[in-house]
């Protein structure tokens, strides 16, 4: 039998995850009914979840244990990536409980304690993880509570802080919050959830680089032209989404977090090693290069938002962003930016970063694409004009359809020196056979295992702030704010966006 290289190399690197009691803050919403507990059922499906693990859910609602279990196995039944089995899900449901109080009642974390006691007492383990899935404006009461009731704190075990995004609104609420978390925990057991790092194709950036040296050694200002990052949705403002998106906006709900850690991946330097500050120096370092804008008109110059107006989204009409509920009628809300990124180092003085993302753009998708810079104007280039062909783009998909392809030029059979654009094409499903785990499987793994790596760090999450806060003071604080401009809804975003391209000779990639 043939060995396993990678086996025998000890290049499988895998985490070993500890059980514990898990206790969601927030536990009747979205995010616990289609993300958390479709993730656990599914380590519990392919046999991942650490035994004995038991689920607790803390929210105002009033509902017993069975009530709460019923909504849970609706939505699975709906959204779990494996299907529902009625057999594994009666017996993994069995090990999630409800416990009712409010996020601001000392009384409700008392009895959470007096309860996890008891559960540790009855053969429970004593590792506790929180999760803040709660809206963020409960996470300092949160917090404060946990430590007031002593949760933070496990004789014979662990403790540890999962909170979700947003993280903060700007510099200054992220530097309270991570002030905050870290008086009750400290930093080595905050885990700040990004769930793009969670994806399969995210993690693989690394391994694409540092595993596959050819790339590598191509990967600087001396072989690339310009990056760009997209990630499209054909998704508004539906569920009642827009009161939050009113506040946030697509430069902090995606960019400051998702797309900068994209780009971090992307134009880090090789880390010392592989463990959790290891990379995350490395990251911290691109944000801390990004090039700073001088002004108000540096930012119009080089960002555009916009808003999307009535359209057609896959042959359904849509109506514009103002008009969609909870959303203001006179917004200055962007549901689109675009962004071009310089990065003051070594490796990519002079090559721009092209980094959007909507809402309401004509289909879903996230991916990033590097572009080669031509080669001479000499040989077929000269015949055909380098500008006539596209150069090599390599197109790492992050969704859907993972993979990876290289778009390349071959001479098209037949006598003439015909030459047609041809790709190269690694995809997932066809080399794996399998789809790929939720991110948020992989992130609560993770995260009982004791991992940080794919998890953002205090200064990360700062840097990144302090890097979108001139962006949106600009918008918002500045007297002559750059203008907010416009798309319909189904299109792929404002002329302005291609015009931000254009004026460096380059052209958006469409997905
Ligand atoms: C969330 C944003 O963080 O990511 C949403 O708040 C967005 O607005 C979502 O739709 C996209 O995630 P995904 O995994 O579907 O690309």
């Amino acid at each position: 039998m043939e060995a396993n290289p990678f086996r025998e190399a000890d290049l499988s690197l895998r985490n070993h995850p500890e059980s514990c009691v898990l206790v969601i803050f927030g536990a009747t919403g979205d995010l616990t009914h289609r993300k958390l507990i479709p993730a656990l059922y599914n380590m519990a499906a392919d046999g991942d979840l650490p035994p004995g693990l038991k689920v607790v859910g803390f929210a105002r609602r009033e509902k017993s244990d069975e009530e709460f279990r019923e909504g849970l196995e609706k939505l699975n039944k709906e959204v779990s990536r494996q299907g529902h089995n009625d057999d594994l899900w009666e017996q993994f449901s069995q090990s999630i409980t409800y416990h009712e109080s409010n996020f601001n009642d000392a009384d409700g974390y008392a009895a959470l304690k007096e309860r996890l006691d008891e559960m540790e007492a009855e053969g429970a383990s004593p590792n506790r993880m929180y999760y803040l899935a709660s809206a963020p404006e409960f996470f300092d009461d949160i917090l404060l509570h946990i430590r007031g009731a002593g949760l933070n704190q496990s004789k014979t075990g662990w403790c540890r802080a999962v909170v979700e995004k947003p993280f903060g609104t700007d510099l200054a609420t992220a530097q309270h919050l991570n002030q905050v978390v870290n008086d009750v925990f400290p930093e080595k057991d905050t885990y700040r959830i990004d769930h793009y790092l969670g994806k399969e194709t995210a993690q693989n950036i690394m391994v694409l680089r540092f595993a596959n040296n050819l790339f590598e050694v191509l990967w600087s200002n001396r072989f690339i032209d310009h990056i760009q990052i997209t990630c499209a949705e054909p998704l508004g403002m539906e569920g009642g989404r827009g009161g939050y998106y009113e506040k946030s906006g697509a430069l902090r709900d995606m960019v400051q977090n998702h797309l900068l850690q994209l780009l971090s991946l992307i134009a880090m330097e090789p880390p010392a090693d592989l463990t959790a500050d290891g990379i995350r120096d490395e990251k911290v370092k691109v944000l801390k290069s990004l090039r700073p804008f001088e002004d108000a008109d540096d930012v119009g110059e080089n960002v555009v938002r916009a808003q999307y107006t009535a359209g057609t989204v896959n042959g359904e009409e849509v109506v514009g962003y103002r008009r969609e509920d909870r959303v203001n009628p006179g917004s200055m809300t962007e549901s689109y930016v675009a962004l071009k990124v310089m990065i003051d180092n070594w490796r990519w003085e002079g090559v721009p970063f092209y980094v959007r993302m909507g809402k309401r753009l004509p289909k879903k998708g996230t991916e990033i694409s590097i572009h080669y810079k031509q080669g001479p104007n000499v040989l077929y280039n000269a015949s055909v004009g380098a500008e006539a062909m596209p150069g090599n783009v390599l197109v790492i998909r992050i969704q859907p359809n993972e993979g990876i392809s290289l778009g390349m030029r071959s001479k098209r059979p037949g006598p003439a020196a015909t030459l047609q654009p041809v790709k190269m094409d690694f995809r997932y499903q066809t080399s794996f056979g399998k789809s790929s785990p939720e991110a948020y499987e992989r992130l609560l793994l993770d995260a009982m295992a004791g991992d940080a790596t794919l998890f953002a760090r205090k200064d990360e999450v700062e840097t990144a702030w302090k890097y979108v806060d001139q962006i949106e003071d600009a918008w918002h604080k500045s007297p002559t704010p750059p203008k907010m401009a416009e798309y319909p809804a189904g299109s792929w975003g404002p002329k302005e966006a291609d015009e931000l391209l254009d004026h460096d000779g380059n052209d958006w990639r469409r997905l």
